[in-house]
């Protein structure tokens, strides 16, 4: 039998080590990212929008991992944080095997061409005032990318991998179309040389035939620059074209991990199969057995007890209500956090635990109750 890796929060990682193997390009491990929410008043912090609630997972080299979940799940603050765009709270992130929160300065400073991002919305991200010649070397120039008589050769080749032909770039971001925009966006980030980009829902903004070209856009380019990808999406049947390994989140926790084909086909976690099964399929004659999930998602300021998912799952049991299940390697690279799948000396041990608890709870309210009484 698989010997089962238990993610234990107080004494290790599941990815202990990983950022060791040159093949994983990033490794986060433990990752938090909390939102203090203020009193209107004194400004004092009276709670956490916890956004991130204690993630980890591995992308290799030349691949691309999709990340899905419901909206508010915390995807794009994954993004964000892994860029050290935000601080994190707690956790670390490895990109290509550098602690990317313990850089100075001016290291972090250094390493941003290696790690770019490209966003939703490609007229927001763009500067109306820039003709897109300047927009794709201004940061291409400013890091010393390519020697300055190189510097105008350099762009054209870089748009013409992005399919923009070189006399576009005295245009400007009005002059072109959504999908055109998107082509920049991507011209701009691939000119530092990156070797990580993160995108963040790059094609929710643009009608379908033009999604089916940047997508297709983006794995030529990972083909040609061997780049590797985070690719944020609520489009389940995109993540599955694109990506080597999917990871599913819910409500700040990753529920599950694992390749592209095994999640798909076989999904573990109760969120994932319900998510899972709404997707379309243009088979008429395929039988779809939609799980409808109830409820709607909790608040991440104040989510529930134990399993964060035990109030809409149809196969909550009393251990889900007290104790948040441990993130496990079912199979190899296989990741979940269900109790569902916990050994039956595991579960002894939780189900000891959880009398316990309800035991306390107990006293507590008969002490409360004696309290009222007097
Ligand atoms: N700067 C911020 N300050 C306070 N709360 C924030 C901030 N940024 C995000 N949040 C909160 O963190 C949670 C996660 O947000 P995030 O944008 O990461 O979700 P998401 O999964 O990307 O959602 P969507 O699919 O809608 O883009 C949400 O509850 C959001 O309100
Ligand atoms: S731990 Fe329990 S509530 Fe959570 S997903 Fe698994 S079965 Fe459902
Ligand atoms: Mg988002």
């Amino acid at each position: 039998m698989e010997e089962v890796k238990v993610y234990d929060e107080y004494t290790s990682s599941i990815f202990d080590g990983a950022e060791n193997d040159p093949d994983n390009l990033v490794v986060v491990k433990n990752l938090k990212k909390y939102f203090p929410i203020k009193s209107s008043f004194f400004k004092i912090t009276v709670g956490n929008v916890k956004a991130v609630d204690d993630v980890s997972f591995k992308i290799k080299r030349g691949t691309t991992m999709g990340l899905v979940g419901e909206s508010g799940c915390g995807k794009s603050t994954i993004g964000r944080t892994l860029l050290r765009l935000i601080e994190k709270t707690d956790g670390q992130v490895f990109i290509g095997g550098k602690d990317i929160f313990a850089l100075s300065k001016n290291d972090l400073r250094k390493e941003r061409p290696n790690i770019q991002i490209i966003f939703q919305d490609p007229y927001a991200s763009l500067s109306p005032r820039l003709p897109i010649g300047e927009i794709i070397g201004e940061a291409v120039r400013e890091h010393g990318i390519v020697p300055p008589e190189e510097f105008d050769d350099y762009i054209s080749r870089v748009m013409e991998a992005c399919g923009l032909p070189d006399y576009y770039k005295p245009r400007y971001p009005h002059e072109f179309s959504g999908g055109q925009r998107q082509r920049i966006c991507i011209a701009r980030a691939l000119a530092l040389n990156p070797d990580f980009i993160v995108c963040d829902e790059p094609v929710s903004a643009l009608d379908v035939s033009i999604q089916a070209q940047i997508i297709n856009l983006l794995r030529d380019l990972q083909k040609q620059f061997g780049l590797t990808y985070l690719f944020i999406s609520h489009d389940l049947s995109v993540v599955e074209y694109i990506s080597d390994t999917v990871g599913v989140m819910y409500l700040g926790n990753m529920v599950e991990f694992a390749p592209t084909e095994k999640i798909y086909a076989n999904p573990k976690h109760p969120y994932t199969e319900a998510l899972f099964s709404a997707i379309p399929y243009p088979d008429p004659d395929y039988k779809v057995n939609r799980i409808i999930l109830e409820g709607s998602i909790p608040s991440p300021a104040n989510p529930p007890s134990g399993c964060k998912f035990h109030t809409r799952c149809r196969k909550c049991m009393e251990v889900c209500k007290y104790i948040q299940p441990d993130f496990k390697e079912l199979e190899p690279e296989h990741f979940c956090a269900c109790h569902l799948f916990n050994t039956p000396e595991r579960q002894k041990e939780l189900d000891e635990l959880v009398a316990k608890m309800k035991a306390e709870e107990g006293e507590k309210g008969s002490t409360e109750k004696q309290k009222g009484n007097k």
